[in-house]
């Protein structure tokens, strides 16, 4: 309902809009205090008010109080290592179809952006395995799904890719690593027939040695993709957009998983892309009444 009120309650993460345009994610504790260049913001204060509403530092400066979305909690993980970016995390929870109840396999942990929005889609009756090579890694990442509140949902397994996955039938697997093709027979052992693989990675090569091993190990529908995101800034009788961009994340692939062998590279050797082939394929035949 508009304007309805949302109270922030203690132990709740807020997203707080500073006068500079800046936001920051607070976790918020009793007895807590935030220093800002405008001066202090004690937690007790914000508990209690609505979203929407501001609060005054020990300066005088409003800070707004916002609910964080998806999106801001994933850009402001703990970073120890590169992320999935929300632009690349959001396509590929639209093209492996994650949704509630399901059992996804991820590997490597990094950061815990992915996971993040794996497991937020999973909610609340599916389940996260979460598997990476180095131990702090995990335990950052466990951190930052803990404080995001999904850590309920995901398992960790301290464990190299090479050396297989514990699960069975789960319904997804992504590939976040700079090896990714070394995931794809343990990824082939512990999907469901039909089920989902995707995999990030920056460079030419890479997409190319994982689009091979996909091939050789049965999946289809393979697809490899790059999404660029342009920010337009919006002024009357100026709009345009800023100089700035982000460059390169990474090139995204997509397969799901045959069970009964399809057909062979020899017979595809133009792959079209996935949407391409979708769009011939429901035009009316021509001459067709
Ligand atoms: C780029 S990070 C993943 C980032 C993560 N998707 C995120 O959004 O925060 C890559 C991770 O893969 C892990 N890794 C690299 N090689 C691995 C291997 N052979 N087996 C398991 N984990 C591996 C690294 O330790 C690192 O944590």
């Amino acid at each position: 309902m508009p304007g309805m009120t949302h109270e922030v309650r203690a132990g709740d993460q807020v997203l707080l809009l500073s006068p500079d345009g800046k936001t920051y994610l607070l976790g918020l504790v009793p007895g807590g205090s935030f220093g800002t260049h405008h001066g202090n913001l004690r937690h007790d204060e914000i508990v209690g008010k609505g979203f929407g509403h501001a609060v005054k530092t020990s300066l005088g400066h409003r800070y707004l109080i916002l609910e964080p979305t998806l999106e801001d909690r994933m850009m402001k993980v703990k970073r120890l290592t590169q992320i999935i970016y929300p632009k690349d995390a959001a396509l590929i929870l639209l093209k492996t179809g994650l949704g509630s109840g399901m059992r996804v396999i991820e590997c490597g942990a990094g950061s815990g952006s992915s996971s993040m929005a794996i497991a937020n889609a999973l909610a609340p009756n599916g389940k996260l395995y979460v598997y990476d090579r180095q131990e702090r890694f995990l335990e950052n990442a466990r951190a930052n799904l803990d404080r995001a509140g999904l850590g309920g949902m995901v398992e960790y397994r301290l464990r190299d890719v090479t050396q297989g996955f514990d699960e069975k039938n789960v319904d997804a697997v992504l590939l976040d690593l700079p090896s990714p093709w070394e995931g794809v027979a343990p990824a082939r052992r512990a999907l469901r027939g039909g089920g989902r693989l995707a995999s990030l990675s920056p460079t030419y090569n890479q997409i190319e040695k994982m689009v091979t091993a996909l091939d050789e190990a049965g999946f289809v529908l393979i697809e490899t993709l790059e999404l660029f995101i342009r920010h337009i800034l919006v002024r009357e009788g100026k709009t345009r957009p800023f100089e700035r961009v982000i460059g390169h994340t990474g090139f995204l692939t997509f397969a799901r998983l045959a069970l009964d062998r399809f057909y062979s590279s020899e017979l595809e050797e133009v792959r079209e892309p996935v949407s391409a082939s979708i769009a011939v394929e429901e035009e009316e035949p021509s001459g067709s009444l």
